[in-house]
């Protein structure tokens, strides 16, 4: 019987970003942080593929758009470990990691109900933790410890 390769694979792009190894859960939290439902240039997504290390994983592929370290920073609330490959003329110029950034702003929802970023029009903020590998926010409010991304809008 002769062998077919059924996987269907993203094509490659020409100049741009792609974001590979994304949590495969975490695919369209990185869409809606990096805000591409709004963008004019071709994305194309893929999710639930399968990878060697991950499982599953989800892969972003931006054309004619590069990053500044600090936008690419607030991703690393749901896809620390994702990897930036910087695209020029076909070839992966650049490999880059996520930083998680010390501070976000705007970004997140406050876990506490009583927090005054849940009442008024206050814009959330957190310092970022490192436990055990997991990202927590500590709310520069109410200095509470939100274990879980929320995101704001939704
Ligand atoms: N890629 C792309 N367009 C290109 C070049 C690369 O979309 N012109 C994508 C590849 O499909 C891959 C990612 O960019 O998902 C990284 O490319 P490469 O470093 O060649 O792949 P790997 O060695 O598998 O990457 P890693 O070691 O990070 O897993
Ligand atoms: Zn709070």
């Amino acid at each position: 019987m002769a062998e077919h390769n059924t996987q269907l694979k993203v094509s490659a792009i020409r100049n741009g970003t792609v974001l590979d190894h994304i949590p495969a859960q975490n695919v369209f939290q990185v869409v809606d942080i990096l805000d591409l439902n709004h963008a004019e240039n071709p994305v194309t997504i893929g999710s639930n593929l399968e990878s060697k290390s991950l499982g599953r994983k989800g892969i972003i592929k931006i054309a004619d758009r590069f990053f500044a370290d600090a936008e690419l920073g607030r991703i690393a609330l749901v896809a620390p470990d994702a990897t930036v490959n910087v695209i020029r003329d076909y070839e992966v110029v650049e490999k880059k990691k996520i930083n998680l950034p010390e501070v976000v702003v705007g970004l997140a929802r406050c876990s506490n109900p009583m927090c005054v970023t849940n009442h008024q029009a206050v814009t959330t903020r957190f310092k970022t933790i490192v436990e055990s590998k997991k990202v927590k926010l500590l709310c520069h409010y109410c200095e509470k410890t939100t274990e879980e991304f929320i995101p704001l809008r939704h």
